[in-house]
């Protein structure tokens, strides 16, 4: 017997369940929560596997800034776009004088919005393979599977709706920034910019009229000059929020999409341009 053991022996229990501990987190799956990617969509997900990918990105990409999904509220709703509850059952043959089948119609509503304008509600949905939604054609083929799902049983596999050129690939990188020539009039509408802002100024969208006045007006508020607050604005939406408009709501990665030379284009047309104007 060693002179150790007697001090040793009474913290056996509490060794043990210090070993149990550690053994049960090592054992615990050391995963964070990941927002499914792109890259999980293929062809072998069922239409229900689908939706579900599908009711995610609805949530991450922009949509619900304009869309409600109000179960039993009608067409209208409280949200600037229809209300997407039972959008599958409501269109189930179509439209009238337009798409005569629930899927092709779906598919039209994300690719070119503009195409059959719902009864009632302005012309105003960007197409979602453009900013801010961006997606790709298998995130389309998810969100028409999810959509289906509001009302009705999924039923499009990827493969099952057309691939419209334009729509990038799962995988390719996300758009060029749009607007390559840089010219800025048309970024301002190819990015997005238009469907949340309008240039006029008091006229609110969904975020603040970008007139010079009211511009001045936040990056003094911030200690800024209007040009560095314009960009930080675009790059870094998240830095300083205007209040009375809704957070988050403004793409992040507006930063990782434009090359410099686009973002000085931009701040030119909408600031420097218009200030020598004054
Ligand atoms: C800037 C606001 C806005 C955003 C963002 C937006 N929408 Fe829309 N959406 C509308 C408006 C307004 C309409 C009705 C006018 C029309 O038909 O284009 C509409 C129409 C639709 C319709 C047809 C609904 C019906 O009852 O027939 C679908 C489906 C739809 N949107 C899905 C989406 C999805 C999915 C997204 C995200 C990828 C999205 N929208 C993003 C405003 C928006
Ligand atoms: C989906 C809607 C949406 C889109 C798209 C969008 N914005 Fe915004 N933007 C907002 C909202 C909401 C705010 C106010 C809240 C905040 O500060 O984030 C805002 C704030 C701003 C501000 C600060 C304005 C001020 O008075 O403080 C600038 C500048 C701006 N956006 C420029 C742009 C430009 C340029 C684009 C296109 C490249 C763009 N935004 C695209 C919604 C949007």
């Amino acid at each position: 017997m060693n002179r150790v053991a007697p001090y040793v022996t009474p913290l056996i229990p509490a060794f043990a369940v210090i070993g149990f501990f550690v053994w049960f987190s090592n054992w615990i799956p050391q995963t964070r929560w990941q927002a499914p990617q792109a890259q999980t969509i293929n062809a072998s997900l069922t239409p229900a596997e689908l939706a579900k990918v599908g009711q995610t990105i609805v949530r991450e990409r922009g949509c619900l800034a304009c869309h409600t999904i109000e179960p039993g509220a009608g067409v209208k709703g409280a949200g600037r776009g229809p209300n997407l509850a039972g959008v599958a059952t409501r269109r189930a043959q179509g439209v009238e004088g337009g798409l005569g089948n629930l899927v092709e119609y779906l598919a039209q509503s994300l690719y070119e919005p503009g195409a059959y304008l719902v009864e009632g509600f302005a012309n105003i949905m960007p197409p979602s393979t453009s900013a801010p939604a961006s997606l790709s054609y298998e995130e389309v083929v998810a969100v028409v599977a999810y959509l289906q799902s509001l009302g009705k049983t999924p039923t499009v596999k990827v493969g099952d709706i057309p691939n419209p050129r334009g729509a990038r690939a799962t995988g390719e990188a996300a758009a060029p920034a749009t607007g390559a020539t840089a010219d800025p009039a048309a970024m301002f509408v190819s990015l997005g910019c238009e469907a949340c802002h309008s240039l006029k100024p008091g006229e609110v969208k969904l975020g603040p009229a970008l007139d010079v006045p009211s511009m001045k007006e936040a990056a003094s508020q911030r200690r800024m000059s209007i040009e560095a607050y314009f960009v930080e604005s675009i790059v870094d939406p998240k830095a300083y929020e205007r209040k009375g408009f809704p957070s988050g709501v403004m793409p992040l990665d507006y930063g990782t999409r434009l090359t410099a030379a686009q973002l000085d284009s931009l701040m030119r047309y909408l600031i420097t341009s218009r200030l020598e104007r004054q």
